[in-house]
């Protein structure tokens, strides 16, 4: 099978609402990055996305609605989730919330856990193919594991293009960063994964998030040390630069002599860094460079969720490409 790419007008977005109802995987942009979607209450779709992903089986998937009223029927919304919800959904946030009982999502995309993720995408193109479709849909991002999140159609179609049917292609994704988790399912409110919706902005409505517990197992395996992984080596915190690396650049004083050089966003600016993140890595990953120098990115704002993807980029690889 080689995937058709196709633009999302109503009859792509008609042809991949059929298709995941005949069980079969759709990439579509969300405005963090592409998902690979399939029917999260079709097991053996679910299943599929995990075979394609190449997923370790213990990390659970993000169920993506149409609407907040949905999420009602799959999960228990208290009083922070309704908060969060009705001041950011639809748009980068994902919320662990205690399954609901009789939830008919797939035991299997949240690997037996009590509770379940979800998000309302904010991407018009997700949105329209949610309403199509009319079912949660669930998408964790879609890269082989272990690898960059696509930011454009063609990403999806270099890495997974023979296990989808459809990639719907909604030119680069506006964000380019995951978006922001937040489990609600204990008492305490706790920051899994920094991401496209900036902390701040969480803690001004629900008041401040506590670290995720690091005695689990990995509830938000972003955790893992090794995750969002080029290929090349990279060098963080780099002031200078050698004639055997591509750098990565931030801000208007990038050093030069660099293999190959990139710039995050040349005026500094957070939101055009995060958007560019992924799809510059790659193309610094293709240069022929010996590794990847990567100027200081500061920690305010979507900073966080960038420089906790380039920790994760930089981290030791145990083995785990899979
Ligand atoms: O922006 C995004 O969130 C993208 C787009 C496609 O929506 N999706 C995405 O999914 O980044 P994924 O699967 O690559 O990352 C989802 C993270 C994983 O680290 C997973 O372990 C965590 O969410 N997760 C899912 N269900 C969970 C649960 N019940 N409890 C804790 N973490 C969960
Ligand atoms: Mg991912």
């Amino acid at each position: 099978m080689t995937a058709s790419i196709l633009a999302p007008s109503p009859a792509g977005i008609s042809a991949a609402a059929k298709a995941l109802a005949a069980g079969r995987l759709v990439a579509f942009p969300t405005e963090t990055v592409y998902g690979l979607g399939a029917s999260a209450i079709d097991d053996r779709a679910v299943a599929a996305i995990f075979a394609a992903k190449k997923r370790p089986s213990f990390n659970p998937l993000i169920i993506h609605l149409a609407d907040t009223g949905a999420a009602s029927r799959l999960v228990r919304m208290d009083e922070r989730a309704q908060l969060l919800a009705e001041r950011f959904w639809p748009g980068p946030l994902t919320l662990v919330l205690p399954r609901a009982a009789g939830s008919p999502v797939s035991l299997l995309a949240s690997v037996g856990l009590e509770t379940l993720a979800i998000r309302v995408p904010l991407h018009p193109v997700a949105a329209h193919l949610l309403r199509a479709f009319d079912g949660p849909v669930a998408a964790p991002s879609a890269n082989p594991s272990g690898r960059l999140s696509p930011t454009m159609a063609t990403h999806v179609r270099e890495w997974l293009g023979d296990q989808v049917a459809i990639i719907l292609d909604g030119g680069p994704t506006p964000i380019g960063v995951e978006s922001t988790i937040v489990d609600l399912s204990g008492a305490t409110s706790r920051l899994l994964r920094p991401g496209g919706l900036p902390v701040e902005e969480i803690e001004s409505v629900i008041g401040p998030l506590a670290e995720p517990e690091a005695s689990t197992a990995p509830r938000a395996p972003g955790m893992l040390a090794s995750h969002y992984a080029p290929d090349l080596p990279l060098r963080l915190n780099a002031t200078g630069v050698d004639r055997d690396e591509a750098l990565l650049a931030f801000g208007p004083e990038a050093p030069s002599g660099a293999r190959m050089t990139l710039n995050l966003s040349a005026s500094g600016n957070l939101t055009e860094a995060a958007a560019n993140l992924f799809a510059h890595l790659r193309l610094l990953d293709a240069s022929g460079a010996a590794r990847i120098a990567v100027m200081p990115v500061p920690t305010r704002g979507l900073g966080r969720a960038i420089n906790d993807r380039l920790r994760r980029a930089a981290g030791p690889r145990p083995g785990f490409q899979g």
